[in-house]
């Protein structure tokens, strides 16, 4: 049984993020949508909130979990099971800082493999900052972000949309 995780902040979840979630359910056995518990003050949706739009959105995938986890990663994947560590690639700027935290993750707990997916070239230039950064400023975000989530992100950022 393969148990994979793919860990992130989530804030707030992206069209990248579900081409990443539906490709590795795909994948593996079980997948475990991990959002960091970090006390971001700048954060645009609570941990909680995001973990309710992950699961919202992953609803028909049996094999998909959402949770939430506090501290390090390997610590989670030691408590939970899963060895996999999934990530998606954009672009060449992504590698520098994915390549340097699969290889700790790989020191501190040798069981931890990371499994790049390339991100769909429709979402490549996607991102949660850039979501949030749009949003802010009352930029179309209909492109970005699944459309239940659109109003909730406007509201969050202080924009009101008619
Ligand atoms: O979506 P993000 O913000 O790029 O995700 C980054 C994340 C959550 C995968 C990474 O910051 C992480 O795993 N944080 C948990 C703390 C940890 O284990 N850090 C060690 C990495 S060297």
């Amino acid at each position: 049984m393969s148990k994979a995780i793919y860990p992130g902040s989530f804030d707030p979840v992206t069209f990248g993020h579900l081409d990443i979630i539906t490709r590795s359910a795909a994948i593996f056995d079980e997948l475990i949508v991990g959002v960091l518990n970090n006390s971001e003050k700048n954060a645009l949706f609570s941990v909680d909130e995001r973990v309710s739009m992950l699961k919202e959105l992953t609803k028909e995938n049996p094999n998909v979990t959402v949770d939430s986890f506090d501290g390090l990663l390997v610590d989670y994947m030691k408590k939970s099971g899963a060895t996999i560590i999934v990530r998606g690639l954009r672009a060449v700027t992504d590698f520098e800082y994915e390549l340097q935290i699969a290889q700790t993750n790989h020191v501190e707990y040798p069981k931890a493999e990371t499994v790049f997916l390339t991100t769909n070239l429709k979402y490549s230039y996607l991102s949660s900052s850039i979501v949030r950064e749009f949003a802010a400023y009352g930029g179309d975000i209909t492109k970005f972000v699944p459309p239940q989530f659109v109003d909730r992100i406007y509201e969050k950022s202080n924009i009101k949309k008619q």
